[in-house]
């Protein structure tokens, strides 16, 4: 079995508020994505990774240079658009249907390697899949446009859904295009097919950088990582 690494790296950061795509912004002496490269690149198991930019992109060869992951200009204007892009890429470049693909955020530059260990040992024997994924700590409210509580949620059957994502190629093919550029996850797809992604427990540690304050704790995280 062939387990490939795909990182969508073609959003535009817009939340991020960095005024350029936010994978290329600097954290702790390198661009996120280099990060993000780096602990799928320290897997083992990982056959090779893949990194869908946009077509647009002109940052990637002198951000990343020497970068051994194989990079295709196919992103779209969804996530789900830009992940499919890249699944044809890795078809062109001799993937099938059973292979494994880990879709993986470049905007995780926080991922270590034994969260995506865990994630192929609790996966890779599965008929469906899973995906990373943290149980909800606090109490969840829904609220509306001016702020005001709505309502108290059960938090207790929730997790928040993180990257990698697992699934074997030619199902989460068939899922993404099923079900268009509303999935902003591989799992939500697959789930709509009617089948149940594992959930495996990682870290709080493995958020998305979003927003512009996510930069300085992302900069903490890693800068004590090395340590
Ligand atoms: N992504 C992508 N193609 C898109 C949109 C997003 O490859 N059309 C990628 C981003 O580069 C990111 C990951 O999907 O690594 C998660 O998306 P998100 O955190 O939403 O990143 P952005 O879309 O870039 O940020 P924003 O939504 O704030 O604009
Ligand atoms: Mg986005």
């Amino acid at each position: 079995t062939r387990f490939f690494a795909l990182v969508p790296a073609a959003g535009i950061g817009e939340r991020s508020g960095a005024g350029m795509p936010k994978q290329y912004v600097f954290i702790a002496g390198q661009p996120m994505l280099a990060h993000t490269v780096a602990a799928l690149a320290a897997v083992p198991r990982i056959t090779q990774t893949l990194v869908v930019l946009s077509p647009a992109d002109d940052r990637f060869e002198a951000a990343l240079p020497g970068c051994k992951a194989w990079v295709a200009r196919a992103g779209g204007a969804s996530r789900a658009e830009t992940v499919l892009g890249g699944l044809a890429e890795l078809r062109s470049r001799g993937a099938t249907d059973g292979d494994w693909v880990l879709v993986h955020d470049a905007a995780r530059c926080l991922l270590r390697p034994e969260w995506v260990d865990a994630l192929i040992d609790a996966c890779a024997d599965d008929a469906v899949g899973g995906l990373l994924a943290q149980p909800v700590a606090d109490t969840l409210k829904a609220g509306d446009a001016q702020g005001r509580v709505t309502a108290t949620v059960d938090r207790r059957d929730k997790w928040a859904a993180q990257t990698p994502q697992m699934f074997r190629l030619g199902l989460v093919e068939r899922a993404l295009q099923a079900m268009g550029a509303a999935a902003t996850d591989e799992a939500s797809a697959v789930e709509a097919l009617g089948l149940a992604p594992q959930l495996v427990r990682a870290s709080m540690a493995n958020f998305k950088v979003t927003w512009p304050e996510d930069f300085a704790l992302a900069e903490r995280l890693l800068t004590a990582a090395s340590v």
